[in-house]
């Protein structure tokens, strides 16, 4: 999956993001990737099945009806035979409440059916990540392991996971469209839900409430790695920053606190322990920044130090003014934190 988007890609991208989306698998809930996310396509396709049907017998209807009222000469409203009328509204009766009471009956009931089946209650503890939103990026603790992360979930596949969803700032909306069904997350207030990943791979999410400027560019991947690769990035995750190897490394660590990052982002094992921002401790092992927007490179990385805002309009993180040797030091400091 590449993540890597020039300007003009991301315009078109954001041009045409419902259409792609509608084309590209990984945004698919109709390619499911567990269990929850399956419930949901089976009643996507219910109601496709049955809107489908509903709307080739409502437009042969119509066709006869135009069709018989052209074969009728001179039509009279009032020249309608009593046993006609009978059979007319007969017909209303049935055709118009008690087929569509009845389809609507069973649309209904397999709706509660779904949403009973999503979160999947399992015996064993499940391991329980908890994802805040922020205007605009994701931050996502293991509270029972100990340590945060941002903008990537990482669970064991086939096993169930619990996601505890709330928001630091406005309502956000939590979807990964092949494992689950959309969840809101609201400022104050916790929302749960179960999921399980079948298989092992990426999946991607968004954010699906409207939740200001950037809105759009809210994203997250969540990967399901195979259990005992999981408990090996679940170790790494739990380890605090190693301490500067090299001499640029260490000039690096002395900016960051000097320029202040460490006022906003935290990383474990320094002082730095803001929480305005996402925590850096394992900046160097994510696969993206600005909450999904472009690849976690070197180069990105440094573009986004120096000027977050051609990036991403409206956010928190001002713009930083480091020479070129300053900011080399500081990516080579930030290129340790894996
Ligand atoms: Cu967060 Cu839209």
């Amino acid at each position: 999956m590449a993540f890597r988007r020039t300007g003009r890609q991301a315009a078109l991208l954001s041009g045409c993001g419902l259409l792609l989306s509608g084309c590209s698998q990984a945004l698919s809930p109709l390619a499911p990737g567990g269990p929850a996310a399956s419930a949901v396509a089976d009643l996507i396709w219910l109601l496709f099945w049955l809107g489908g049907a509903v709307f080739i017998v409502v437009s042969g209807l119509l066709a006869y009806a135009i069709w018989h009222r052209r074969q009728t000469e001179e039509p009279n409203p009032s020249a309608v035979a009593p046993a006609d009328a009978g059979v007319g509204s007969r017909f209303v009766l049935i055709g118009g409440a008690v087929l569509p009471g009845l389809i609507l009956l069973v649309v209904w009931a397999v709706s509660l059916q779904t949403m009973r089946a999503v979160p999947q209650p399992s015996g064993q503890e499940p391991l329980q990540i908890q994802v805040i939103g922020h205007q605009w990026w994701w931050e996502v603790a293991y509270p029972r392991k100990g340590f945060i992360s941002a903008n990537e979930i990482h669970i064991p596949a086939g096993q169930p996971v619990e996601i505890v969803l709330t928001s630091a700032d406005v309502i956000h909306s939590f979807w990964i469209p092949r494992l689950h069904g959309i969840v809101d997350m609201i400022p104050g207030d916790e929302n749960r839900l179960q999921i399980t990943a079948d298989e092992p791979g990426v999946y991607r999410g968004e954010c699906t409430e409207y939740c200001g400027l950037q809105h759009a560019k809210m994203m997250f991947v969540l990967v399901a790695l195979p259990p005992q690769e999981f408990d090996a990035w679940l170790a790494r995750q739990q380890q605090p920053a190693p301490p500067p190897q090299t001499a640029s490394q260490q000039q690096g660590q002395n900016l960051y606190f000097a320029k202040g990052c460490d006022e906003c982002h935290a990383i474990a094992g320094t002082a730095a322990s803001g929480r305005l921002g996402p925590d850096l401790t394992h900046i160097a092992s994510r696969r993206t920044l600005a909450a999904g927007w472009i690849d976690n490179n070197r180069e990105n990385l440094g573009d986004w130090i120096l000027n977050p805002h051609t990036i991403k309009s409206g956010v928190l993180m001002p713009a930083n003014d480091y020479s070129e040797a300053e900011l080399q030091a500081l990516l080579d400091y930030l290129s340790l934190l894996e």
